[in-house]
């Protein structure tokens, strides 16, 4: 069974400086809302040596300013001037993709799609040519459909590895850590909460029935349930049309990044609940689903069943899971055509 306790761990531990490796880590899109506090900070993570970000304009910029910060990392900024974002994904260990347009109010992820499935599946192209070896971390929106067009791509190269494309749902772990502990008037940075399925609305399925609390009142955990469901919806509703959750979104991503390099450099016992090609409902036609795995030197090392649950989760997870086999068929397809 995955521990809780070491979910929590692993958010901690990603500026300690114990440990030594030398990864590449590029990030495409760094020039946007999520891309530069989120270069920030990678520059801050000791992992991570070299630091490529590349952005269709800006991208230099943000690289020239955190390269000021004395960490042991090279940071070089690239454009697509000069066959930049290749120079950018060669020799990559981690690929981060957080580029595409975000909501504004009234949007839903889905609507997204247009834009940024065209946006993902070509620089899924570039990376399959450039760094097929690479762990590849989509943070692009609509993710249940982004993700699935990343595997497509990857396979038509024939270079795509299971065990290293990882649709980031953290930023869902981390609302409802913060979310539970306003509830339960406790430390968020002491709770944990397993969300599984998907990101978007209804395909986010936090388990609280494997929390402490689960015995809070029905309607405490139903409005809690929702909030942490359309968590992204307060954000865009409240930068009103000046886009979606950045500053949230870059912690929990540097949090995977930094969870995945842990892996890859051995360290033991780094879980994360992730969107991933996923065995566990692939009978049922959901291709992939977030689940919490153990990371290793290969990237996914295990990925672990649900344990027992609620009836009421079951019910949210059936639910889930008609939506994602649409999202998940709605990336295929368009990928057929893209390819
Ligand atoms: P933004 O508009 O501020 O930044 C996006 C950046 O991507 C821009 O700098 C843009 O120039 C760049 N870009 C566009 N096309 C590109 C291309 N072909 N190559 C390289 N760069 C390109 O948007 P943002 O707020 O940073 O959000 C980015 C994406 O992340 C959106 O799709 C948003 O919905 C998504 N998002 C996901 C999560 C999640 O939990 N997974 C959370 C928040 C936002
Ligand atoms: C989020 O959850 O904040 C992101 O997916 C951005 C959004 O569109 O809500």
């Amino acid at each position: 069974m995955f521990s809780a306790r070491r979910q929590l761990i692993n958010s901690f531990r990603q500026f300690s400086t114990s440990s030594i490796n030398n990864y590449k880590v590029s990030v495409l899109g760094a020039n946007g809302g999520i891309g530069q506090p989120l270069s920030l900070l990678l520059k801050l993570n000791h992992k991570v040596t070299d630091l490529a970000l590349y952005d269709l304009r800006g991208a230099p910029g943000v690289a020239a300013d955190v390269s000021h910060i004395p960490t042991n990392s090279t940071v070089k900024g690239y454009t697509p001037d000069n066959d930049g974002l290749a120079t950018a994904l060669k020799g990559s260990d981690v690929v981060i993709i957080p580029a595409g347009v975000p909501r504004k109010p009234g949007m839903t992820r889905d609507d997204l799609f247009n834009t940024n499935a065209s946006i993902v599946a070509s620089l899924a192209l570039a990376v399959a040519e450039n760094s097929p070896n690479a762990a590849i971390l989509i943070i692009s929106n609509p993710v249940n459909s982004t993700v699935p067009i990343v595997a497509e791509v990857l396979k038509s190269k024939g270079v795509y590895n299971p065990k290293k494309l990882f649709g980031v749902t953290t930023l869902d772990v981390i609302r409802a850590s913060r979310f539970i502990s306003e509830v339960a008037n406790t430390d968020p940075t002491k709770e944990q909460v397993t969300v599984v399925g998907g990101h978007s609305g209804i395909t986010i399925v936090p388990l609280i029935s494997k929390t402490l609390h689960k015995d809070i009142a029905k309607d405490v955990k139903d409005a809690l349930i929702n909030r942490i469901q359309f968590g992204g919806d307060e954000v865009v509703k409240a930068k009103d049309g000046a886009g979606s959750a950045t500053l949230s979104m870059a912690t929990a991503g540097a949090r995977m990044a930094n969870s995945v390099l842990s892996g890859l450099s051995g360290e033991k016992d780094i879980i994360e609940p992730t969107f991933i090609d996923n065995p566990l409902y692939k009978s049922e036609g959901v291709e992939f689903f977030s689940s919490p795995v153990t990371l290793g030197p290969d990237g996914v090392h295990e990925i672990h069943t649900l344990g027992t649950i609620a009836g009421f989760e079951e019910e949210m997870i059936a639910a889930a899971k008609e939506t994602l086999k649409k999202n998940i068929q709605k990336g295929v397809d368009f990928t057929g055509q893209f390819l």
